[in-house]
């Protein structure tokens, strides 16, 4: 795991059930350090190593995550919560070429309900061993559906498989890689005017929709700024940045997110010049 969720995951559920170790980002550059990844991997030799993080504004090498994976015996999973529309519009690398498991959420970039989805590239034998009654093998996707259903999951709720539905038809039409490109330009628009002002921007700029600034040098916490642009009708997260030295409900950053989703930046047609 890259680290951003790593204060928060003590507090969590899966913070309690698994253990978790981070490879995460360098101090210098803010970049995942891919020949550290390897070695924190040998060491730990995970069952399952997760790409895919809530504030990297840079793409994954998915490719060397999957050698990796492959060198300790271990099962690989993207979570392209975030990036997934700009994924699907194929302005970034595509991990269903390489991982086992790819997870998302359908409402950030691919603009769709609120909801969830687990996609295998390629469905595969469980790597446990585990068989029906009858001997066979039992495959990787049963395993993950009976997981979901009756694992987790209760009643469907179809409005909203509707709605996914419609969201996916979207993802597939030219004008959504239009919308994600112009949404990719803003965010480096924005994030170079934010590096012009003396603003440290979190790996110096962004490859995808969103961007991390670290306002240690301005004296401001996250927290405060936070609530500063809130009163001006601008939502953002305050967020952890590497390193940090506030606790998590001051934080030393703020995440920004530029979301196709949002309807003021449609409405509005932002682009990059405005
Ligand atoms: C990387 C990643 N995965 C999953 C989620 C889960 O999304 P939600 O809490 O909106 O269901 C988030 C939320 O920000 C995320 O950043």
């Amino acid at each position: 795991m890259a680290g951003t969720f790593r204060t928060a995951l003590r507090s969590t559920i899966p913070g309690k059930v698994y253990e978790a170790h981070f490879y995460g980002v360098e101090q210098e550059t803010g970049l995942i350090d891919m020949d550290k990844v390897e070695a924190t991997a040998l060491e730990v030799v995970p069952k399952l190593i997760v790409c895919g993080a809530s504030a990297y504004a840079r793409d994954w090498d998915y490719a060397r995550f999957r050698a990796i994976a492959d060198k300790v015996g271990a099962l690989l999973l993207a979570d392209i919560a975030h990036p997934a529309g700009l994924i699907a519009a194929g302005l970034l690398n595509n991990p269903m070429d390489h991982c086992h498991i790819v997870t998302s959420t359908t409402h950030k970039t691919l603009r769709g309900p609120r909801g969830g989805i687990i996609m295998m590239g390629k469905n595969f034998d469980n790597p446990w061993g585990r068989a029906t009654k009858n001997g066979e093998k039992i495959k990787m996707s049963a395993i993950l559906n009976s997981g979901v259903f009756p694992g987790m999951q209760g009643g469907p709720l179809e409005h909203v498989i509707a709605a996914k539905a419609v969201a996916f038809q979207e993802a597939l039409q030219p004008e959504f890689k239009e919308y994600g490109i112009q949404v990719m330009k803003n965010a480096q628009v924005m994030a170079d005017a934010f590096v012009k002002k003396g603003y440290k921007v979190i790996s110096g700029g962004t490859d995808n929709h969103l961007m991390l600034l670290d306002l240690r040098s301005k004296n401001v916490t996250g927290r405060d700024a936070e609530n500063a642009l809130v009163r001006a009708d601008i939502t953002v997260n305050k967020n952890m940045v590497p390193f940090d030295t506030q606790s998590p409900m001051v934080t030393s950053g703020i995440r920004l997110v530029l979301r196709p989703s949002y309807p003021w930046l449609q409405r509005s047609r932002l682009f990059e010049g405005n």
